[in-house]
């Protein structure tokens, strides 16, 4: 499949998920094309993508942070397909933990698993979520387009 991997990362966490989900999406022999995004970009949206995969970080109370609503701006219209996922910390409240996950999955109306992790994956469980995220998403949309 084409997969279009766009995310939003201030200080490296989301980053750092970005890279593993990637990582997955690759060895699973999808063509990737991923971007951190940021002011001033032109995206490369022209391609007929049959996955979009979002990941932000979350900012002030459960916020999509600035760049990524930009990022969504430019889409324009909403893909049918978009999984998204994302970093927060839940010191902010459990209310607001990742609230940008949730944000942007009701605005796409998305029907993919959410992936939500504590600052950044530093442990086992991380990782193989992050995994079984990928796999789960994959196979929902594998059962339309290979
Ligand atoms: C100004 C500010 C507000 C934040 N608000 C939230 C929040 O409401 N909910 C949350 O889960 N995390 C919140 N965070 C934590 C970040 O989302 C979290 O550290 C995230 O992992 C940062 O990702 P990044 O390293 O990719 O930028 C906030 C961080 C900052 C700097």
């Amino acid at each position: 499949m084409r997969i279009l991997l766009a995310y939003d990362s201030l200080s490296g966490n989301t980053k750092m998920v970005a890279e593993e989900v990637e990582a997955e999406l690759v060895r699973a022999q999808h063509d990737v094309t991923s971007f951190r995004v940021h002011p001033g970009a032109q995206y490369p949206l022209e391609t007929d993508y049959d996955l979009f995969i979002l990941g932000a970080w979350t900012a002030d109370l459960g916020r999509t942070p600035p760049d990524m609503k930009d990022f969504i701006a430019e889409l324009g219209t909403k893909p049918p397909h978009v999984a998204i996922f994302g970093t927060g910390e839940t010191q902010w409240s459990m209310a607001y933990f990742c609230g940008a996950v949730d944000r942007m999955a009701t605005y796409f109306a998305s029907e993919y698993p959410r992936l939500k992790i504590e600052q950044m994956p530093n442990n086992e469980r991380d990782h193989v979520a992050i995994q079984e995220w990928v796999a789960e998403v994959l196979s929902m949309r594998e059962g339309v387009v290979k």
